[in-house]
This record gives structure tokens, sequence and C-alpha cells, in this order.
């Protein structure tokens, strides 16, 4: 099956700009500060932290600046050259007055994590689900992998939509179909309990609105991630604004029993 939604492997620039972020040349991402402070709040002495769609392991700088105890870290993902520029970028120690213990990155597939059960005790995986065209293996796989916490941020509105962005060359299929796409889906909160309900774990799970982003970090030019003016962002009342489509970021908390 070809997988055209597989968009990262072609998108170096977008890796480069995660690396400057890891390094402190570009500022941290507002959902990088509001996740780490989610972590900072369960967090325990010596936990594992694993970060799958880590990209250059970027939101490690923000858990580093506000945990004050001890964890490890291991980042996963798909892109190889994201997971080159993420060791680069934590080899410089640019962290030095971290408390973590030990940092690892590596290729792997959130449809298959290459991670043994019940390995990590906080799971994190952010502004990835969007992006994807099916979300119940990875739900699994992130729970499965998880010895307590999983927190997933992205689109979770009252209703579920599956929008694709149309990339360039832009071209249809006879079913007029994009054939160069970038998913932005949204899932409704009904259908991810659903599939939660549907896995053998015992869990709590809760949803809540990403708020805690400071307004004058959109549409600032250090912190912006397009390449084009259409790619400028604003947020109203936390949902995000990029022109075109509303974007109702949420995170789902997940506790297992
Ligand atoms: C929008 S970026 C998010 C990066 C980072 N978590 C953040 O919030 O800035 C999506 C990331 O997911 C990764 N990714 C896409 N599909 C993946 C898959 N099947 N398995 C693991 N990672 C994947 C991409 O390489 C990319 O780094």
């Amino acid at each position: 099956m070809k997988e055209n939604w597989r968009v990262w492997d072609k998108d170096k620039e977008y890796g480069d700009l995660f690396y400057k972020r890891a390094i402190g040349e570009l500022p941290e991402m507002e959902s990088s500060k509001s996740l780490a402070k989610k972590v900072n709040e369960i967090i325990q002495e010596n936990d594992r932290i694993l970060d799958v769609g880590c990209g250059a392991g970027h939101y490690l700088r923000s858990l580093d600046k506000i945990i004050k105890t001890n964890f490890s870290y291991t980042g996963i993902d798909q892109t190889a050259y994201y997971i080159e520029r993420a060791k680069e970028a934590f080899s410089l120690k640019v962290n030095s007055n971290s408390l973590r213990s030990k940092t690892d990155f590596k290729v792997g597939d959130i449809f298959n994590i290459p991670v043994d059960d019940n390995k990590s005790d906080i799971v994190i995986c952010n502004n990835v689900f969007l992006h994807l065209p099916s979300i119940q293996k990875p739900l699994e796989e992130l729970i499965r992998v998880s010895k307590k916490y999983i927190i997933i941020r992205t689109l979770i509105g009252a209703s579920s939509f599956r929008i694709k962005q149309v990339e360039q060359p832009e071209s249809y299929d006879l079913n007029g179909e994009p054939i160069n796409y970038h998913y932005y889906n949204i899932y409704s909160e009904g259908y991810i309990q659903e599939l939660l309900e549907n896995i053998s774990f015992k869990m709590d799970f809760s949803f809540e609105d990403d708020l805690d982003y400071d307004p004058s970090a959109f549409g600032n030019s250090d912190n912006f991630v397009g390449k084009r003016p259409d790619d400028l962002t604003t947020s109203i009342n936390g949902i995000q604004l990029n022109i075109y489509i509303l974007q109702p970021w949420k995170f789902l908390i997940i506790e297992k029993k």
C-alpha cells in the first residue's frame, strides 16, 4: 500500500526547526511548555518518560527546565533524520543542569512501538495523532508500553472530521482524492471513548482543553513554524486558528490502574 500520508521524510527543514528548538536557538513551543507542566504534576523520582513522535527531542528541553527530580527519557520517531538531529542536539549537553539520568533516541513506528510492555512510566505523544490515518492501533500501543500514564495532545472535538491538506505538486486521482496530502484529522471524544472502552486494560481517562499558552507567542515570527504567510496562527479561547482550520487542541490523559 502506498502510504502518501507519511510526509516527514521529505521535510528535512522541519527536523532542522525542531533541532533549533531542542538546543535553545528557537523558543520552546507553547504545547511543549504546557505538556511539561502536566508531566511535572505526576512525575515521581526515577520515572521513565517515553516520547513517541519526538521529532528532534525538543520537548525534552521543556521537561528538563521544569522537572526537579531524576528521570530518564527515550524519544522515538519514525523519521530517521529527526532522530539523528535529536542525538546531535542532546550530545551537545546543552542542558547541563538537568537531573536526567539517561537519554536515548531511536527510530520506531507508533503502529508497532519497539518497547516492551509496561516499560515506561509516563508516555507522551504530542501533535501526532491528527496526522495519522487511523488511531486505534497507536492508542493500543501507547497504552501497552506504559505502566502508569499516557498523555496525548491532539485535535479532539464534538464531531470527527477527516481533513487532508493538499501538498505540492497538487494532483488528484479519478475519485478526486489528492495524491500528496497531509492529515489534520479531528476525532470526537465519543469515538476515542469507545476505543478506550474496547481496550482490555483497566484505566481512568479525561479530556482537558489546552488553554495554557501565551497569546503573544502566536503570530510571533520567532515561534512561527510555517514557511508561508497562511501558516501564521492565532488562538481563540484555546482553539487554534491556522487561517483555514479551527483546531480544538486537547489533552487526553489516561491513568492505568
Ligand atoms: C507534527 S510532528 C510533532 C513533533 C513533536 N511531537 C511536536 O509536538 O512538536 C509529527 C511527528 O510525528 C512523527 N511521526 C509521524 N508518523 C509517525 C509514526 N508512524 N511513528 C512514529 N512517529 C511518527 C513525525 O516524524 C514527526 O516528527
